[in-house]
């Protein structure tokens, strides 16, 4: 959930490559599945978009034997995409305080340095 709330804070620093940013941002706090996740997101967001924008809609492809790629599909597909949607239902952003702090207190590590 938190990982949902903040994977596209990064536009605000890099709108180039925001994936890179969040990813290192909370690397230090989540697993490699969603570090992955995160950093990969906007190649596999282009699923949804990329054939109104003259992208490649399947560019994700290049990834499709990596064992984070239907993680990252479902995540695109069950989040992202549908966060676009102005009637989807939402809570309050307070209601999320308690979880990302819970997961911004946990024992940080160092990039590199996961178990
Ligand atoms: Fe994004």
């Amino acid at each position: 959930m938190v990982v949902a709330l903040l994977h596209d804070v990064g536009e605000a620093l890099g709108p180039m490559n925001h994936g890179e940013v969040i990813g290192a941002v909370l690397h230090p706090f989540i697993s490699e599945a969603n570090h992955w996740m995160l950093v990969n997101h906007p190649l596999f967001q282009t699923y949804f978009y990329g054939s109104h924008v003259g992208i490649d809609p399947n560019g994700r492809d290049i990834y499709r034997d990596h064992p984070h790629f239907e993680h990252t599909a479902e995540f695109c597909a069950k989040y992202d995409e549908v966060s676009f949607d102005p009637d989807y239902p939402v809570e309050h952003l307070e209601t999320f305080i308690p979880m990302v702090r819970r997961v911004l207190s946990k024992k940080r590590t160092a990039p590199g340095q996961e178990k």
